[in-house]
């Protein structure tokens, strides 16, 4: 077929909604799916979790060593339904109930987001309610908000995922200011290639990190790189290889490799990095808030390096509940909830972007 599609009427816009009405009542549907976890949350007033499901796809993937964008994207089709009942059903709410959807719309796998965005629109064809498209990162954001009820902006905010690594200057809802991250692997990606080639389990990250409470975290000096270099920014691919070529060092000389130094010698070196890093970042822009998200925020050595470091200096740390570092649809809820208030609704028309910037 040659050309756009052209809908014999026009879908429903909604774009009148007073702003006024998005008061501490009302019941925003989220709905991520922008990766590997199928999840579905009503949230109440931007901040009350009235049910927060996820369905995680690890084990189909597990099999693979990382995730397959086509197994997630059918896997996504079988779960959602389901988990958008549970989710009404736990929070004991029916569909004419809820004011407004949000879902995911970007970054992520496309086939994934596809399946998430295409289902909230419907919802809110049907129900007349407008429709949210939240950015994934910016909703990692919110995971604190939810979490903290004394959390607010201005923060510095560290997320930290398989996916992502960014240092971001929160001013307020919708004013952000990226002061750096990684400029090659996520932080979280470099734990599970470091894990894959260790023969652990996927995801690999959650193994790194037990191992390395049993090991010497100074068995190795693994580098720190780009520790001394001015600026936010961190890189993870080098180290990566550096733990790499010391494993393949010591097999060929047939000398014992000790999985738990190693695992506590790498986490060690992010930790180092990651951690001055962003308390440079705390301090150049003079915050004494930082929020920390995405999956790798559950890891034991960064949460204790950052809270020693935010007590030495006054800094008020907010760190989520384990369900809300990682990928789920309360934040995505919260999010949109923040965005409706100041009338940012998306146009059904509105496509998912694998790529969507946090700052435009
Ligand atoms: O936020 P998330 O669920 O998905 C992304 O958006 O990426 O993060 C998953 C990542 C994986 O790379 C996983 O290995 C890592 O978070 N992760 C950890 C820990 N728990 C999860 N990394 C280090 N230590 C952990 N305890
Ligand atoms: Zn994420």
């Amino acid at each position: 077929m040659e050309g756009d599609v052209v809908w014999s009427s026009p879908l429903p816009q909604v774009e009148d909604r007073p702003l006024g009405d998005w008061d501490d009542s009302v019941l925003i549907l989220g709905i991520e799916t922008s990766c590997d976890e199928t999840s579905v949350a009503v949230v109440r007033g931007g901040r009350e979790i009235l049910s927060n499901v996820i369905a995680s796809q690890t084990e189909l993937h597990g099999e693979y060593g990382g995730i397959v964008p086509e197994i997630a994207a059918r896997a996504h089709v079988e779960a959602l339904s389901p988990a958008i009942r549970e989710a009404l059903v736990q929070a004991d709410i029916t569909f004419w109930d809820v004011d407004g959807i949000a879902a995911t719309l970007g970054p992520g796998l496309i086939g994934s987001l596809l399946v998430g965005v295409a289902e909230a629109k419907s919802i809110a064809a049907v129900l007349e309610v407008p429709f949210i498209g939240v950015n994934h990162l910016e909703g990692h954001i919110y995971s604190n908000l939810l979490a903290d009820p004394e959390a607010t902006f201005p923060a510095v905010v560290l997320l930290i995922s398989g996916g992502h690594t960014i240092l971001v200057n929160a001013r307020g809802h919708g004013d952000y200011q990226l002061l750096g991250g990684t400029i090659d692997d996520a932080a979280g990606e470099a734990f599970d290639k470091v894990a894959r080639f260790l023969g652990l389990e996927y995801p690999g990250g959650p193994e790194i990190d037990r191992l390395a409470l049993l090991g010497d975290p100074e068995a190795v000096r693994f580098p720190r790189a780009m520790i001394d270099v001015v600026g936010f920014d961190v890189s993870y691919s080098g180290l990566k290889t550096a733990v790499i070529n010391h494993v393949r060092k010591l097999e060929s000389r047939a000398e014992e490799v000790v999985v738990e130094d190693i695992a506590a010698s790498f986490q060690a070196a992010v930790v180092d990095v990651q951690v001055k890093k962003t308390m440079d970042a705390v301090r150049h822009v003079g915050g004494d808030a930082l929020f920390l998200c995405g999956g790798v925020a559950a890891n034991s050595g960064l949460r204790q390096g950052l809270a020693e470091q935010c007590q030495r200096h006054g800094v008020r740390l907010s760190v989520p509940p384990l369900e809300l570092c990682t990928d789920n649809a309360a934040m995505i809820a919260a999010c949109g909830t923040a965005m409706a208030r100041r009338g940012l609704y998306t146009s059904l028309d509105a496509a998912p972007d694998p790529n969507l910037p946090l700052i435009a």
